[in-house]
């Protein structure tokens, strides 16, 4: 099978990035990152692009005129590369139109948090502070929405009262470098068909009845 064609949108870290990288090298993954595009000079998420040869470009909002703008350049760019799948790893912007118009139902993001509670930034603090028994990630396709598409993935995780947004954010993190390499996987495998606001998954079916935290005794 051919290999999916990917380009990257990051904003900082880039561990999700790393993960997705991780997965094509170890061969989980049929899919090659053909561009990584960055709106911050400094996002350490360009080491991770250099290490693997990967082209990166640096894209300073700042520069354009507009917001529209921006995402214009970012589409051309990842048209101009055949890119079939835009991945959000951390990148500190809402998506408008023309980049969703280039690539409609074609960008995807993962969100800490079990969508659609706590979207928007801080999504693990806001969990631990509302008091939440179970948090977790997201995988979902991208709208003009923030943190509103299509849900193709969920992984949960157990809250405690006492955990702090940096302890629940690891407990997360680990969860969103299982999940997002995964449903990018469905992606390529043609498995996700999108229906309305429903994720069809092809030869998915139901496995656990509940997820109770704290356990039934
Ligand atoms: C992750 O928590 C992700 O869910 C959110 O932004 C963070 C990015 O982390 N969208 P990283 O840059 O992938 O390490």
């Amino acid at each position: 099978m051919e290999k999916l064609v990917l380009g990257v949108l990051a904003s900082g870290r880039g561990s999700n990035f790393q993960a997705i990288l991780d997965a094509i090298e170890a061969g989980t993954l049929n899919a090659t990152v053909k561009l990584l595009i960055v709106d911050n000079g400094e996002a350490p998420a360009i080491e991770r692009a250099r290490k693997k040869s990967i082209e990166c470009l640096h894209i300073d909002p700042r520069r354009s005129s507009t917001k529209d703008d921006f995402f214009v350049k970012i589409a051309d760019e990842f048209r101009a590369r055949s890119v079939e799948l835009v991945i959000l790893a951390g990148f500190m912007h809402i998506v408008r139109k023309p980049l969703i118009d280039a690539f409609p139902s074609r960008i995807i993001n993962i969100h800490p948090a079990l969508l659609p509670s706590f979207p928007g930034l801080h999504g693990q603090g806001q969990a631990a502070d509302y008091g939440v028994r179970i948090s977790g990630c997201t995988v979902h396709f991208v709208d003009e929405g923030m943190d509103t598409g299509p849900i193709i993935i969920q992984a949960a995780v157990p809250v405690s009262p006492d955990d702090t947004e940096d302890i629940l954010s690891r407990r997360i993190l680990k969860l969103e470098h299982k999940i997002y390499p995964e449903a990018i996987r469905l992606y390529a495998e043609g498995r996700l068909k999108v229906v309305g606001r429903k994720v069809l998954i092809d030869g998915y079916a139901l496995k656990d009845d509940y997820i109770v935290n704290p356990p039934l005794r």
